[in-house]
C-alpha cells in the first residue's frame, strides 16, 4: 500500500480505531456537513422517526465511515455495516433486511458495487420498507411481501457517477465529503498526537500537514512515520526540523506527491505535450490501474489545480509545470500554429 494512498491499510487499522473521532462534535472539518447533518438529527429525532437515507460520497479516507457510525451515535441506534461486494445474492440482502430493528442503521460501503438484482431488491425495501420473495416455481408460484422495520440507508462510495439514477433518486440526501484545509488537518495532528502521545514542538506537525494530501487518514499514517523518526533520532520530540527529515525519508515531495503523481504529470507533459489525453492512455502508459489513478491520484492532482479534466482528456495545469520547475506550454490543442501543424 502507498503511502499517500487515501485507501485503508492493514497496518492502518487499530490505530485508526483509536483515531476514529466517535461523536459529531470530535469530528473536524466538513462544516457544512456537520451544520446539516445536526438540523437533520435533531428533527427526526423530534419527530420520532427514521432519517432519510443518506449517501456519502468523497475519496478514500476522507471520513465517510466515520461519519456513518457518528451518525448512528448521535441518533442512538445500532448500526449493521456491510458493503457492495459483500451482498452478492438477493438472499444475502434479505438476510441483512430483516434482521434490523426499527430506527437502525444500515451502512452499506462501495455502494457502487451492489449488483443489478441485489440493487432492485433494494428499491422496495427503501422506499416501502418491504422486501418481496417469490417462492415456488410455475402456477404454484406465489409472491410474499415482508414488511421491514423503518431503517436508514447509509450508502458510502468513492464514485457517485457510477451510482445509477435510479438507486441514486431514492437516497434522501447526498453529503460530498471534501478534501480538508491544511488547518484542519493540522487540527486533526493535533488531535491524533494527543490521542498517541506524541511530544510535538515547534510547529512540528506543519510540514505533515503540508503533504497529508488534505486527507485525514494520511496525515494520521505520515504523523506515524514521523513519531517512530523521532523516537529512534530525537528522543521521541517532533519539531519541524525532526518531521522534515522523516519526511524526506518518504520520497513524497512538499505537497505530499509521490512518484506517481510525478509520473502521471511527466507522461501528460511530455508524451502528450501536455494533454488533452484520456486517463486510460495515462493509464496504460505508466502501467498503473485506471481505477486507482481515478480514486487516489486525479482527485488531489484536481484540488492542487495541477490537472484539470476538459470533454477532450485531461490537461496539465500551469501549477503543474510551476511546482516540477517546467516552462509553461500550453496543450497543443489551444494552440492554433501547432494544431495546424499536427493536422497536416
Ligand atoms: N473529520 C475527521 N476528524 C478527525 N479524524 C478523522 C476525520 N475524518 C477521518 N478521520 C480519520 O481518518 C481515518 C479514515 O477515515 P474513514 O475510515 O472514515 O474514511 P473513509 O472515507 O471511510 O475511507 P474509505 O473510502 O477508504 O472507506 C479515520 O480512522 C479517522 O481516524
Ligand atoms: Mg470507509
Amino acid at each position: 500500500m502507498r503511502l499517500i494512498s487515501g485507501k485503508a491499510a492493514t497496518e492502518d487499522s487499530s490505530v485508526d480505531l483509536d483515531l476514529r473521532p466517535r461523536r459529531l462534535s470530535e469530528f473536524i472539518g466538513q462544516e457544512r456537513i456537520k451544520d446539516n447533518l445536526r438540523i437533520a438529527i435533531v428533527a427526526a429525532q423530534k419527530r420520532g422517526e427514521s432519517l432519510d437515507h443518506v449517501i456519502l460520497y468523497g475519496s478514500p479516507g476522507l471520513g465517510k465511515t466515520t461519519l456513518a457510525y457518528i451518525i448512528a451515535a448521535e441518533m442512538g441506534v445500532n448500526i449493521k455495516v456491510s458493503s457492495g461486494p459483500a451482498i452478492e445474492r438477493t438472499g444475502d440482502l434479505a438476510a441483512i433486511l430483516t434482521n434490523l430493528h426499527e430506527g437502525d442503521i444500515l451502512f452499506i460501503d462501495e455502494i457502487h458495487r451492489l449488483s443489478h438484482t441485489v440493487e432492485e431488491k433494494l428499491y422496495p425495501a427503501m422506499e416501502d420498507f418491504a422486501f418481496d420473495i417469490f417462492l415456488g416455481k410455475g402456477p404454484a408460484a406465489r409472491d410474499l411481501r415482508l414488511n421491514l422495520p423503518h431503517f436508514t440507508l447509509i450508502g458510502a462510495t468513492t464514485r457517485l457517477a457510477l451510482l445509477s439514477p435510479p438507486l441514486r433518486d431514492r437516497f434522501g440526501v447526498t453529503y460530498h465529503l471534501d478534501f480538508y484545509d491544511e488547518g484542519a488537518i493540522q487540527t486533526i495532528l493535533e488531535r491524533a498526537a494527543t490521542i498517541l502521545k506524541v511530544h510535538v514542538e515547534s510547529e512540528g506537525l506543519v510540514p505533515i500537514a503540508c503533504r497529508a494530501r488534505g486527507t485525514p487518514r494520511v496525515a494520521n499514517r505520515l504523523l506515524k512515520r514521523v513519531r517512530d523518526y523521532a523516537q529512534v533520532m530525537a528522543d521521541g520530540v517532533v519539531t519541524r526540523e525532526v518531521a522534515m527529515e522523516g519526511l524526506s525519508k518518504l520520497e513524497i515531495d512538499s505537497v505530499g506527491l509521490d512518484d506517481i503523481d510525478h509520473k502521471v504529470l511527466h507522461t501528460i507533459i511530455h508524451k502528450f505535450d501536455g494533454g488533452p489525453v484520456g486517463l486510460d492512455t495515462i493509464a496504460a502508459s505508466i502501467n498503473e490501474d485506471a481505477d486507482t489513478i481515478m480514486d487516489v491520484y486525479e482527485p488531489y492532482l484536481l484540488q492542487l489545480g495541477f490537472l484539470e479534466r476538459t470533454p477532450r482528456g485531461r490537461v496539465a495545469a500551469r501549477l503543474a509545470y510551476e511546482h516540477l520547475g517546467l516552462p509553461y506550454r500550453k496543450g497543443v490543442e489551444s494552440q492554433p500554429g501547432l494544431w495546424s501543424q499536427t493536422q497536416s
